[in-house]
C-alpha cells in the first residue's frame, strides 16, 4: 500500500480516527501532520473505546510506529497524559512515538487567550486548548518549540520575551492575572524532560522509511471546511487540516504521496459556530444527534447536525485531490422515511454549485436538495456493500454520482468491523 493522506471532508468527526485505525494495519508508519488537541478521534476495538486527542489513532495497532510531525501544536501535558492514558490501558508507546523538534509547543497563556476572546459576542466556538493563539505565536515567530524544551538557555530566553508580551495583554486589555515566569518556566522545563525520549528530526525518520518503502498513513485532523484556507474563515481553526497540510506538516514532499482518502459522514455535522447551509431544524436534529450520538469527543458539546451537503464534500475533493471517499455513520439514516442531498444553493436568485467564499451568501442561502426515499431497516449487521437495502445503495449510488468519485469503503457502526468495500 502506499503513502496515504486521511482528511475529513466535511467540519470534522467525520469518523477518521475508525478510519485510521483500519488503514493502520496496512501501514508502518501513522503520523499527526496539523491540529492539537483540539482533535478528539475515536477508535473502538470490542468493548474498549479510545479517545485520541494528539497521539496518532495507529497506536493501537502493536509495532506501528506514529508520529506528531512539525505543523502540530502541542500541550505538553495533555501528550503526557495521553501517554499515561494508553499506559493505564496496556499500551505502550515507548520505542514508537516520535515528536517533531519542530512542533510549537502550547502555553496556558495560549489557553488562556483563547478562552478570553471566547468570552466576546462574536465568537467562533473553538475547543478553548490554545490552538489559535499558539499558530498566531509560530507565524508571527515569537513561538516556542519543543526543541527549545530541551535548551534550557533558549527556553527562558524565549519564554521571557513571550511574557513580557502577554502579560501586558492579559492584564490592561482583559483585566485578568499576569502570569508568573520561575513556575511556569520550571513546569517547562520538566515536560522537556519528560518528552525528550521522544524528541527527534521526524522528517528524516519519515524520509529514510519512506526511501526503505515503508507505508506511510497521513492522520488528518479537523476537516476541510474547518481549513484555515478553504474553510467558512473565520469560522475556522487555525491550521491547514486539507491534504497539503501533510506536506507541509511533516517533511515529506509531495511527490512521496500517493493517494488521498477523504472520509465523509452520510449526514453533516459541525461543532461550534458558523454557516451551516444543510442543518436540520428542531425535531431531525434531536434525532439524528441522539441516534448518532453526535455529542463532541473533546468538548462534549452537542454537535449541529444536517443533510449530506454535496457542495461541502465536492469543493472538499477538488482542494484535497480526493481519489477516493468513505462513508461513515450510514446507519444513522436507518429509521428515515426520505433522505435529502443538497446539490447546491440559491441566493439572490443564482444557483451556486461551487462553495462560496462568503460567510453572508452561505448564512443566507437555501439549499437545493434531492430527495431520496429511505430504506427503514436496521444496517449494523450488514457486511457486504449487495446486503444493503436497495434504497441505501440507491442513496449510495446518488452521491457517488454527483461527486464523481469512488466511494471506497462504507461505515455501518463504530466497531472495526462494522465495515465493508463498496466493490466496483
Ligand atoms: P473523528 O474526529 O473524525 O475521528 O470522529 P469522532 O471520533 O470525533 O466522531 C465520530 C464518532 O462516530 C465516534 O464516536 C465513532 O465511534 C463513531 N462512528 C464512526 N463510524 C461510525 C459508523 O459508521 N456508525 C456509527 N453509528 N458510529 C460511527
Ligand atoms: P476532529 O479532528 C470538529 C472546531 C471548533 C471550532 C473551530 C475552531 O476531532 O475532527 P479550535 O479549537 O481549533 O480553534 O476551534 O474548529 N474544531 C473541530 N470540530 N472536530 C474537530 O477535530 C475540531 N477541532 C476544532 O469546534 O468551531
Ligand atoms: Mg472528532
Amino acid at each position: 500500500m502506499p503513502n496515504i493522506v486521511i482528511v475529513g471532508a466535511q467540519w470534522g468527526d467525520e469518523g477518521k480516527g475508525k478510519v485510521i485505525d483500519i488503514f493502520a494495519a496496512k501501514s508502518d508508519y501513522i503520523v499527526r501532520y496539523q491540529g492539537g488537541n483540539n482533535a478528539g478521534h475515536t477508535v473502538v476495538v470490542g468493548d474498549d473505546s479510545f479517545i485520541l486527542h494528539l497521539i496518532p489513532s495507529g497506536i493501537l495497532h502493536k509495532g506501528k510506529v506514529c508520529v506528531i510531525g512539525n505543523g502540530v501544536v502541542i500541550d505538553p501535558k495533555a501528550l503526557l497524559e495521553e501517554i499515561e492514558m494508553l499506559a493505564k490501558e496496556n499500551v505502550s508507546v515507548e520505542g514508537r512515538l516520535f515528536v517533531s523538534e519542530e512542533a510549537h509547543v502550547i502555553f496556558p497563556y495560549h489557553r488562556t487567550l483563547d478562552e478570553l476572546k471566547e468570552q466576546k459576542k462574536k465568537k467562533i466556538g473553538t475547543t478553548k486548548r490554545g490552538i489559535g493563539p499558539c499558530y498566531a505565536d509560530k507565524v508571527a515567530r515569537s513561538g516556542i518549540r519543543v526543541i527549545d524544551l530541551l535548551e534550557e538557555d533558549t527556553l527562558r530566553d524565549k519564554l521571557q520575551a513571550n511574557l513580557d508580551e502577554k502579560n501586558p495583554i492579559l492584564s490592561r486589555i482583559y483585566g485578568t492575572d499576569e502570569i508568573a515566569f520561575e513556575a511556569l518556566y520550571n513546569e517547562y522545563l520538566e515536560y522537556g524532560r519528560r518528552m525528550r525520549k521522544y524528541v527527534c528530526n521526524t522528517k528524516r525518520l519519515l524520509n529514510d522509511a519512506i526511501r526503505k518503502r515503508k507505508r506511510i498513513l497521513f492522520e488528518g485532523a479537523q476537516g476541510t471546511l474547518l481549513d484555515v484556507d478553504y474553510g467558512t474563515y473565520p469560522f475556522v481553526t487555525s491550521s491547514n487540516s486539507t491534504a497539503g497540510g501533510a506536506s507541509t506538516g511533516t517533511g515529506v514532499g509531495p511527490t512521496k504521496i500517493d493517494k488521498i482518502v477523504g472520509v465523509a459522514k452520510a449526514y453533516t455535522t459541525r461543532v461550534g459556530e458558523g454557516p451551516f447551509p444543510t442543518e436540520f431544524g428542531p425535531d431531525l436534529m434531536e434525532k439524528i444527534r441522539q441516534k448518532g450520538k453526535e455529542f463532541g469527543a473533546t468538548t462534549g458539546r452537542p454537535r449541529r447536525c444536517g443533510w449530506f451537503d454535496a457542495v461541502v464534500v465536492g469543493h472538499s475533493i477538488m482542494v484535497n485531490g480526493i481519489d477516493e471517499i468513505v462513508v461513515t455513520k450510514l446507519d444513522v439514516l436507518d429509521d428515515l422515511d426520505s433522505i435529502k442531498i443538497c446539490k447546491g444553493y440559491r441566493y439572490n436568485g443564482k444557483i451556486y454549485t461551487d462553495f462560496p467564499s462568503s460567510i453572508k451568501v452561505l448564512t443566507g442561502c437555501e439549499p437545493v436538495y434531492e430527495e431520496l426515499p429511505g430504506w427503514r431497516e436496521d444496517t449494523t449487521k450488514v457486511t457486504s456493500y449487495d446486503r444493503l437495502p436497495k434504497n441505501a445503495k440507491n442513496y449510495l449510488k446518488k452521491i457517488q454520482s454527483i461527486l464523481k468519485t469512488k466511494i471506497a469503503l462504507i461505515s455501518v457502526g463504530s466497531d472495526r468491523n462494522q465495515t465493508f468495500s463498496k466493490g466496483a
